[in-house]
C-alpha cells in the first residue's frame, strides 16, 4: 500500500439507536474524506437522515458526502431462480455506481466510507460488491472492515435473551430460505436442529408454525424511538404481531423486523 492508495473504510453503525455506534466506528468516520451514501428512495429516507444526524455529531470535519441513487431492483415475487438471477443483476448495477464513485469521487490517497446498516458481515452486500469491482481491474483500492451491533445483537437484548440456548446451535437464515425449507401451507412446527434468527421477512413466515411448543422474539425498528417487541407462543402472539405490523408499516410506509423462533420442549 503506498502513500497514493485509495482506502474504502466500510463502517458499520448499528441498526438504528445511534448510541450503538462505537468507538472504532466513530474514529473511522474520523479518518474519512468521502462519505458515499446510497438512496433508498422516500420511505427509508429516515435511514439517511440518521447517517447524517451520526455524521453531525460524530465528525467535526471537513468532510465531502457524496449521494447516489439505489439502481431499480425487480421485486415482482419470483421462483428460486429467477430472485438469484435479478439480486445478481441489481448487484452488478450496484457494483457500476459504487466503481464510478470510488473512481470520480475519491482522489488516489484519499479514505472514503460505505456507512452500513447493522454488522457490514450480516445480509449486506457492500462487501461482496467491493470484492466484485476489485476483480474487474478497473480501479485499485485496499478496503477496512469495522463491525458494527447488528439487528441480531440489537433484538437479544432488548428481549434481554440469549441468542441461543445452552450447548444448541443458532440459525440465522432470510425468510425466503426458511420458508423454502418448510414448504407450502402451515408447518406444525421447525425441525428442532436449534433457534432461528429469521430476517428479510417481507411475508410474515412465523405464521405458518401452528404448534404449540415454538416461541417468537419479535422486534421491529429495534433502537429507534418506533421500536416494537412483542413475545410468546407463536400459536398465541401471531396475530398481535400481524396487526401490529401492519399498522406500524402503513403509518410510516416501510418496515424492518427480525425475530428469534425457538423451541420451548
Ligand atoms: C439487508 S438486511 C441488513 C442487516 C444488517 N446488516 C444487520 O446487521 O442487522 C435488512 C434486515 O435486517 C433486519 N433489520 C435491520 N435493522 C433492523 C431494525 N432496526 N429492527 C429490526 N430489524 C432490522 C430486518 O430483518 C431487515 O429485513
Amino acid at each position: 500500500m503506498t502513500a497514493d492508495t485509495r482506502r474504502i473504510l466500510v463502517i458499520g453503525i448499528g441498526a438504528g439507536d445511534p448510541d450503538h455506534l462505537t468507538l472504532a466506528a466513530v474514529k473511522a468516520m474520523r479518518r474519512a474524506d468521502v462519505f458515499f451514501v446510497i438512496g433508498k428512495g422516500e420511505e427509508k429516507s429516515g435511514l439517511t437522515d440518521l447517517r447524517r444526524d451520526m455524521l453531525d455529531e460524530h465528525v467535526p470535519g471537513p468532510y465531502r458526502v457524496v449521494e447516489a441513487e439505489d439502481p431499480w431492483r425487480d421485486r415482482t415475487p419470483q421462483d428460486r431462480s429467477r430472485y438469484a438471477s435479478a439480486v445478481d443483476d441489481w448487484r452488478r448495477r450496484r457494483a457500476d455506481v459504487y466503481e464510478r464513485l470510488i473512481r470520480e469521487e475519491l482522489a488516489p490517497g484519499e479514505h472514503g466510507a460505505f456507512l452500513v446498516w447493522g454488522d457490514p458481515s450480516l445480509y449486506d452486500s457492500t462487501l461482496a460488491i467491493l470484492d466484485d469491482i476489485r476483480g474487474r481491474d478497473t480501479v485499485a483500492f485496499e478496503h477496512e472492515v469495522i463491525p458494527g451491533v447488528s439487528s441480531v445483537s440489537a433484538l437479544a437484548a432488548r428481549h434481554r435473551i440469549p441468542l441461543n440456548q445452552v450447548g444448541r446451535p443458532v440459525h440465522i437464515t432470510p425468510a425466503r430460505h426458511l420458508a423454502d425449507r418448510v414448504g407450502e401451507g402451515p408447518a406444525e412446527t421447525l425441525p428442532d436442529d436449534g433457534d432461528v434468527v429469521v430476517m428479510l421477512d417481507a411475508h410474515q413466515t412465523f405464521t405458518r408454525f401452528t404448534g404449540g411448543d415454538l416461541w417468537i422474539y419479535w422486534g421491529a425498528y429495534l433502537g429507534t424511538p418506533d421500536e416494537l417487541l412483542v413475545c410468546g407462543p407463536v400459536s398465541e402472539v401471531a396475530d398481535r404481531i400481524l396487526e401490529v405490523r401492519a399498522e406500524a408499516r402503513a403509518r410510516h410506509g416501510w418496515i424492518m423486523d427480525t425475530y428469534l423462533l425457538r423451541h420451548h420442549g
